[in-house]
């Protein structure tokens, strides 16, 4: 099959693009940067240059590669995440998943493509209130703290057009909170460093995902699924009170800071009380059932340790921290905070 992956050389991509070529896919593969060609040809992709922003530049690298799947991975979180400026953080992105998507499926119509499949997101987009873990059918956050507001616009923007695509088979796959080789792993290193409290209750619930999972999910997207959203999630959504004592301990770091909930908010804004106390998990049962697609890591709790022993050996998980990306903070797409120090200093 011939596959456009714009954005390939990001903490997903890098880990798609040699499943979708071992699969037998040619596959062409969009950066902004011509000196990153020669990585995405190593790789085994048709390296593109693009800006996902530059409808015309889309439009001809899209039409030069004829695809019949087009797959949107571009974000722009490198930068790390600004929790008390958290759409700021995300403007770029925010463009990325409204006008980047546009331009994104205009070309791909044109080219005559088949398939749309998005970079979509899951987890503190979650309605936070009910019960602890949310499936499709859940509402997003009627009413997310302020600072979300435009991140969560774009996420609901990328969920209506892309589904709704004339002519496309539009699937969102919605990743849970990043870890893995690729990414810089912020969540391990924020616990090593004593940087996530726990807040309140820490009743906040996260679901991780593995990001050679998320590659796997999306090459069983090629074929399966019918046009809609997916959560793209391992099988253990867990309370902050529950993984991060846990990693902490694991790690051999010291035990997560307490914190009262009135001094965390105060400390470093309500973004970061929501996520360590308030928001929900996402159920990954629609895309077992209709991507036929089962997570490899099902537990944080075996990713997690499997990222540290790589990073301790000095192997690939552990590439992205020794290149400086750890203390930027947790991106997450979206799931992130800059870490709270025993001061509670974001
Ligand atoms: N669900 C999640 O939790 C989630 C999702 C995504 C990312 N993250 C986290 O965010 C951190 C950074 O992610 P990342 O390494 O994927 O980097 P990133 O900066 O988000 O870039 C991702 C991809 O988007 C492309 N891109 C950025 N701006 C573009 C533009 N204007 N036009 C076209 N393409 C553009 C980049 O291409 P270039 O080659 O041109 O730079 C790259 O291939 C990682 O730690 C990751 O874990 C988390």
């Amino acid at each position: 099959m011939r596959i456009f992956v714009a954005g390939a050389a990001g903490a997903i991509g890098q880990r798609l693009v040699p499943q979708l070529v071992a699969a037998g896919h040619q596959v062409t593969a969009s950066t902004r940067r011509p000196d990153g060609q020669a990585r995405l040809r190593a790789m085994g992709a048709e390296p593109a240059v693009m800006d996902g922003l530059d409808p015309a530049a889309v439009g001809e690298a899209v039409a030069r590669a004829r695809p019949e799947v087009v797959i949107h991975q571009m974000t722009a979180l490198a930068g790390g995440t600004d929790l008390r400026h958290f759409d700021r953080s995300f403007a770029v992105t925010n463009r990325l998943r409204t006008e980047g998507t546009d331009h994104l499926l205009a070309a791909a119509t044109a080219a005559g493509a088949r398939r749309f499949i998005a970079q979509g997101f899951t987890g503190w987009s979650n309605i936070r209130s009910g019960g602890p873990v949310k499936t499709e059918q859940d509402p997003l956050d009627p009413d997310p703290p302020a600072n979300q507001r435009q991140t969560l616009a774009g996420i609901r923007y990328l969920e209506n057009v892309v589904p709704g695509a004339p002519g496309l088979e539009g699937i969102v796959l919605r990743y849970g909170a990043l870890y893995g080789p690729g990414t810089a792993n912020e969540v391990l290193g924020l616990t090593r460093q004593r940087k996530l409290p726990l807040v309140g209750e820490a009743g906040g619930v996260w679901s991780f995902l593995h990001t050679d999972d998320a590659a796997a999910a999306t090459v069983a997207a090629l074929t399966r699924g019918r046009p809609g959203v997916y959560n793209i999630t391992d099988d253990e959504p867990a309370k902050v009170a529950d993984w991060l004592p846990w990693l902490a301990r694991e790690l051999g770091a010291k035990p997560p800071m307490r914190l009262p909930v009135w001094l965390a908010r105060l400390a470093a804004g309500e973004v970061a009380v929501s996520v360590l106390t308030q928001i929900r998990g996402s159920s990954n049962a629609k895309a077992r059932a209709e991507l036929d697609w089962v997570p490899s890591w099902a537990s944080w709790r075996q990713g997690f340790l499997a990222v540290d022993a790589a990073e301790r050996a000095g192997g690939p998980a552990g590439a992205a921290r020794t290149a400086g990306k750890a203390s930027g903070g947790m991106a997450s797409g979206g799931m992130a905070s800059g870490g709270m120090d025993s001061s509670g200093h974001s």
